[in-house]
């Protein structure tokens, strides 16, 4: 999609570069990260109006630590260099980094001195010049290169940061991007109005409209088909797609028989009558239950799973006729970790299970929302006019309550999780913990216990409630919801689902343990 602004951020391996991204699209700009070794005749393509350079855990001085191509300053485009990127501009113009003595990790106070337009306005809680900002880096600019002068200090750190006037380049040690940086977002917004006097006017209504025009016409005559999981990313994909092209969109949803209570129904339901989605419901469960039978290793449940989805998904799509595209709800973060500059992290579970579907079909793949984060997403729903119940749906896996039932999938047993499943959905959806928390879910575990009711001996199953906090499923922590809550829905499991007499509450982060369990 064309934008008319828009800022490159080079990626040099930093933890904070997405926030970057995030905090410039805040600003109601648009951004992309490429990793620094991108070939620049990429980024010229994309005709720039500025580059932002990101911080990394490399030296400047150590032998083969990623470079900043020099064809990149000659550009004449404001550039922000943060952390490493400060000391790759400083080694690139003829400044001197050196290795300071000690790591600076955390909030430092720094001193801004004079008028660099990047402190408009900025302002500490203590008053004054001081601000507290996060530091994070090891090797520090000894000496400043020409042109530049300085524009902050620590008691530390002499230049903190730069600022060369004729060039328009500005370079920072600590990290504008981060919550713990006072006056942060305006340090970048600064930079992205007052120097680089861009408007700002990206907003997630301009992107549904531009998207739908844009699909329309790469779509042209064709038809789509894509698998709507009833998650937010599959389903803003599908309306935004319908909008496209109307009915030409042909919606696959495959009922795997390990949804929760109602989901079909629900979702699906809502989804045709209120949009009008063209969706086929395929009712597949005999199929995947059957090749699970017996199974009980969580790798070899979710090959199945995939692999079965794959084949129902194929076979419907190949029976309609004059398709020639694959609709996908792929999103921004996902594109930046297959095309990170670090590589794909290691694969703790084989996610993503429609991962094979493109390759095996041969179509051409149209993803609307590959430029966005998921908080974006929500937007661009809210601006379709999604209600609150599916914006704010929260996530499900694909291989569903498969990796929910631990040991083996019957349908009694996912019977007993969907019963106890559904009261933790609804003790959630009566308060707003149902927001506030990243997922709330019920596990059936492989044993029993004994307990008693009324006057006689029970031998029943176990569940476990998964309710976690989260930001991004990276890492999570056990939610600390209220007591009364997790006794209402403790009385209520047990009282109400039969053959369970046990609730127990699973109070471990991620890492070490994972949100699902298996
Ligand atoms: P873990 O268990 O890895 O989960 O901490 C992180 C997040 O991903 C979801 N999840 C999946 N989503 N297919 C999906 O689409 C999967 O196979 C899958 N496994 C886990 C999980 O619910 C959590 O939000």
């Amino acid at each position: 999609m064309l934008h008319q602004e828009k800022v490159i951020i080079l990626d040099f391996g930093s933890q904070f570069t997405q926030l970057i991204a995030r905090r410039v699209r805040e600003a109601g700009v648009y951004s992309e990260i490429h990793p620094c070794n991108v070939d620049p005749e990429k980024i010229k393509a994309l005709e720039p109006s500025a580059l932002i350079l990101s911080g990394g855990p490399s030296s400047v001085l150590d032998q083969g630590s990623p470079c900043l191509d020099p064809v990149y300053l000659g550009w004449d485009l404001p550039v922000l260099g943060i952390c490493y990127g400060m000391q790759l501009l400083s080694h690139n113009l003829g400044g001197r980094v050196v290795s300071s003595q000690n790591r600076e990790y955390g909030r430092s106070e720094f001193r801004m001195i004079g008028d660099a337009p990047l402190w408009a306005g900025v302002e500490g809680a203590k008053g004054g010049d001081s601000i507290t900002a996060w530091m994070s880096h090891g090797d520090k600019v000894e000496a400043l290169p020409d042109g530049f002068e300085v524009i902050g200090s620590t008691e530390t750190v002499e230049f903190a940061a730069m600022w060369n006037r004729e060039r328009n380049i500005y370079a920072l040690q600590f990290h504008p991007e981060v919550a713990h940086t006072e006056g942060g977002s305006l340090i970048l917004q600064n930079f992205l109005f007052k120097v680089a006097g861009l408007k700002g006017d990206w907003s997630m209504s301009s992107f549904a409209e531009a998207t739908i025009r844009d699909l329309a016409a790469k779509v042209g005559d064709s038809k789509v088909v894509l698998g709507l999981s009833g998650g937010i990313d599959s389903t803003v994909a599908a309306v935004l797609l319908h909008r496209a092209i109307g009915d030409r969109l042909h919606c696959i949803f495959v009922d795997n028989g390990l949804l929760r209570m109602g989901e079909r129904e629900e979702v699906i339901g809502f989804l045709q009558e209120h949009f009008e989605l063209n969706v086929k419901c395929v009712d597949a469960a005999d199929e995947f239950l059957d090749k699970l039978e017996g199974v009980t290793d969580p790798e070899q449940k979710r090959k199945i799973i995939g692999y079965t989805f794959i084949e129902v998904f194929d076979r419907e799509a190949t029976a309609i006729e004059g398709v020639d595209f694959l609709g996908q709800g792929t999103l921004y973060p996902d594109v930046i970790e297959s095309e990170s500059f670090k590589g794909p992290s290691a694969v703790i579970k084989s996610h993503h299970n429609v991962g094979g579907l493109p390759e095996k079909m041969n179509l051409k793949l149209v993803e609307p929302l590959r430029e966005l984060f998921k908080d974006e997403v929500r937007k661009v729903a809210a601006e379709l006019g999604m209600p609150d119940h599916i914006i704010w749906r929260q996530p499900f896996p694909g291989p569903g309550l498969a990796i929910r039932v631990i040991g083996e999938i019957t349908r009694e047993r996912l019977e007993i999780l969907r019963q106890a499943d559904r009261i933790v959905q609804h003790e959630l959806l009566a308060t707003d913990w149902y927001r506030k928390v990243w997922q709330g879910f019920a596990v059936l575990l492989p044993l029993k216990t004994v307990g008693v009711m009324g006057d006689d001996r029970t031998y029943e199953h176990v569940i476990a409630l998964r309710i976690v906090d989260s930001i991004d499923a990276m890492t999570a922590d056990w939610s600390r919801l209220p007591t009364d809550i997790l006794a209402r829905m403790s009385n209520r499991i047990i009282n109400e689902v039969k053959g369970v007499n046990r609730v127990v509450l699973d109070i471990s982060s991620k890492p070490p343990s994972t949100i699902e369990w298996e």
